[in-house]
């Protein structure tokens, strides 16, 4: 039993493995939060509850003349405007008669033996039967009749806490919700450090570790989607903490549109934070009858420091987002057209870079964008899912089974949320963009954003895609999307629902990929919009892996995989080999560390392979190799941040453990070389003090590894990377 009600002291205790989160029904009925942290045993924590006659701290009516009890101060478990609380609420209402206050109170509550599900939208699931029990707890405000019930699943054996919420409108008039957070955690302690993950196109989830200050740090999207330029995860931690050390807790949604965190330290030195819908991003009307079912948060705590918040994490998305049969497959090693040769190919030279694919080793050709209609360049013709057979000068399905012929699998690449101006679907359906009546569009790489709330355009997009993947034995899809969202108008909402369009847009989107998923069982769909700008677990439940960034410069990609790696599993992390110099960047580094680096998450190439010398192509086929030998210890095993790219050392270091111990993999970059060098000493992790582990020639036992340390002989050159494999013998 993992959820527990002590009904005398009035208490709900959630525990998993390695932490506890306990909140009571307080007087009045105000659900006030206990605890959430390492495990105290099941001890009733309401002693930490502190009342005080504090000024400017308002009073809830009942509580007669106690100026002690005050919502201002007590930390809550889904705070509200109106009732003396002035920190950030976690919802937000206009009430039928316009007032804005919602007085949420216990009502019921229940406990239910499996996951609870939202509706609309992914959550996690239970991998097997019995793993996650459910809390309800319903809240109701009297006077306007909306209630709010509190989902919490506790997955104990994975150490997390999902979190939902449902509001319902019991009264007899619309009301208008403005926000509607999923999660919202108080914390006792003012003394917290905050990480988050802030970006740019093609620098995505840069990390950023500041203090929480005094007031409120706000972070989000306004984009439409999840953004390169904030991820929704972020973490919470004390200053203390590390990779190894300190407590910390992790909050990410699942959800793949706007969104608003909230991270406040009171006048009480208490830590608010707050996750969801809202903060102008968001609106909907609620009419007498209707629910509204937020996204789904996932928090887990550490009290081990980072490393073990990411082995959360990376668990429960394999395990517990991530869907269907390739959710933990072995992931094909491709290559993509894309950087190769953009937009100039036919279908005799794919077949050309087939060849010389299998030649460096590779399982897989994804033909990227520019098959279709009229698309020579990224200009035109997005809609027009019709293959180009002029172009190609052979139909798809020819042109797949030469692929095959060629002993490699095939992918494509579609973006079917968006249309160009210049393009048949838009001069047909003009009105299917969105678009503001009597305005001009805003335009973003010269397209317009398909309007997914309405069925008939999802309808439509499903049928051209079925068409497509029917029509040739297609394994692989690289599902783009290449714009934020703007022109926010659709002609099938009333005026007063207009609001609510970024989020019908994601309910859109996922009723679409829910249905593509379900029909095509067997097609691996890989994630992407402009690269990592919809990096988010809402994704990841449909697309098992996501191009993390359109930047393939080996050494910028060493801060992107960094980040990328707090919250998001290797597996999940799409990495290619490119061409040198880089195109992003134009800086020249080695195969050898290209490779290092692309290695570290679900591998492919990005080039074109004709243009590589015999000598290249030998050392491709090697990497690649060594790929296919590790790669089931990078996607099942344990990810260690052994040091930091953001370290002035210049030295990178990370290492795959696998899970009994058996074998490690040790990535060393060198950003940055020095006259005169050093020895690198590493210590590893995720060995055993018992075993004895060969590497190369060399024999070391695991005591000898993880607690004096590897040594590393200095790196010199021009970016130098080394690899090195630790086997149990
Ligand atoms: C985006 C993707 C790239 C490529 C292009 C094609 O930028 O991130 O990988 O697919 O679109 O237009």
């Amino acid at each position: 039993m993992s959820i527990i009600y002590d009904s005398d002291a009035k208490t709900f205790k959630l525990s998993t493995q390695r932490s506890e989160y306990q909140f009571v029904i307080g007087p009045y009925g105000f659900l006030l939060h206990l605890h959430y942290g390492a495990s105290v045993g099941g001890q009733n924590m309401s002693y930490l509850l502190h009342q005080a006659d504090r000024g400017f701290c308002m009073n809830p009516y009942d509580a007669g003349n106690d100026r002690t009890f005050s919502l201002d101060f007590l930390p809550q478990e889904y705070p509200t405007v109106g009732v003396g609380d002035y920190r950030v609420p976690a919802i937000e209402v206009i009430n039928s008669d316009g007032s804005m206050a919602l007085d949420l109170r216990y009502q019921s509550h229940k406990i239910i033996s499996d996951k609870y599900g939202v509706e609309g939208m992914p959550s996690l699931y239970e991998e097997t039967l019995g793993e996650a029990e459910t809390l309800e707890v319903v809240l109701l405000d009297r006077v306007s009749s909306i209630e709010v019930k509190l989902l919490y699943g506790v997955f104990s054996e994975k150490d997390v806490i999902t979190r939902s919420t449902v509001i319902r409108n019991l009264g007899g008039a619309d009301m208008r919700i403005t926000k509607a957070a999923s999660v919202s955690l108080d914390l006792l302690r003012g003394d917290l450090d905050l990480l988050h993950f802030h970006g740019r196109h093609a620098m995505e989830r840069e990390i950023e570790r500041t203090t929480v200050i005094s007031g409120v740090q706000t972070l989000g999207s306004r984009r439409g989607t999840s953004s390169h330029q904030q991820n929704p995860g972020f973490i919470l931690s004390t200053r203390d903490a590390n990779e190894e050390h300190g407590e910390c807790w992790g909050l990410n949604l699942v959800y793949s549109g706007n969104f608003s965190a909230n991270i406040e330290r009171s006048q009480t030195s208490q830590t608010r934070a707050v996750l969801g819908l809202g903060d102008r991003s968001f609106q909907w009307t609620l009419s007498p009858g209707e629910s509204f079912f937020t996204p789904e948060a996932v928090m887990s705590f550490s009290g081990d420091g980072f490393a073990k918040l990411s082995h959360n994490f990376h668990r429960a998305v394999r395990h517990n987002v991530c869907r269907g049969k390739h959710k933990l497959s072995s992931r094909p090693i491709l290559l993509n057209s894309w950087e190769g040769v953009y937009f100039d190919f036919t279908g005799a030279k794919l077949l050309q870079i087939a060849e010389s694919a299998k030649e460096i080793g590779a399982e897989m050709l994804v033909m990227d964008d520019g098959w279709f209609g009229d698309r020579f360049d990224d200009n035109r013709a997005l809609g027009d899912w019709t293959v180009n057979e002029e172009k190609l000068g052979c139909s798809l399905k020819e042109l797949v089974e030469g692929v095959n012929e060629r002993g490699l699998k095939f992918g494509i690449w579609v973006e079917p949320e968006m249309v160009s101006e210049d393009s048949d679907l838009y001069r047909e359906h003009k009105d299917w963009a969105l678009q503001i009546p009597s305005r001009n569009p805003v335009r973003g790489r010269n397209q317009l954003v398909l309007d997914l709330s309405r069925e008939n355009i999802r309808d439509f997009l499903y049928q051209r895609m079925c068409e497509i993947f029917d029509s040739a034995p297609i394994e692989y899809v690289k599902w783009d999307m290449n714009r934020s969202i703007t022109d926010w108008h659709s002609p099938l909402l009333s005026a007063s629902k207009q609001g609510e369009l970024p989020h019908r847009y994601v309910l859109g989107l996922y009723d679409l990929m829910k249905k593509l998923t379900e029909r095509y069982p067997n097609i691996l769909f890989e994630g992407c919009s402009g690269g990592g700008g919809r990096f988010d677990l809402g994704m990841l439940c449909y697309q098992p892996q996501i191009w993390c960034s359109d930047n393939t410069d080996a050494i910028n990609r060493l801060k992107i995989q960094y980040g990328t790696s707090f919250f998001y599993p290797a597996s999940s992390v799409g990495s290619h080999v490119s061409a040198s110099p880089n195109h992003q960047t134009g800086r020249s580094s080695s195969l050898n560390t290209r490779a290092a680096v692309a290695a570290a998450g679900s591998f492919g190439y990005e080039l074109d392979v004709a243009k590589m010398t015999k000598a290249e192509k030998a050392e491709a086929l090697a990497l690649t190799e060594q790929y296919k030998k590790f790669r089931p210890l990078v996607h099942d095993g344990l990810y260690y941040r052994l040091s930091s790219p953001y370290d002035p050392t210049g030295v990178i270091a990370w290492q795959f453990a696998a899970e009994d111990e058996s074998a490690a993999l040790l990535t060393v970059v060198a950003a940055d070389v020095a006259a005169n060098p050093s020895c690198i000493y590493l210590r590893l992790k995720g060995l055993s003090n018992n075993k004895t582990y060969a590497c190369g020639d060399a024999i070391y036992s695991g005591a000898a590894l993880m607690n004096a340390g590897f040594k590393i002989a200095p790196l010199t050159g021009d970016y130098p990377a080394e690899v090195f494999y630790f086997k149990e013998v």
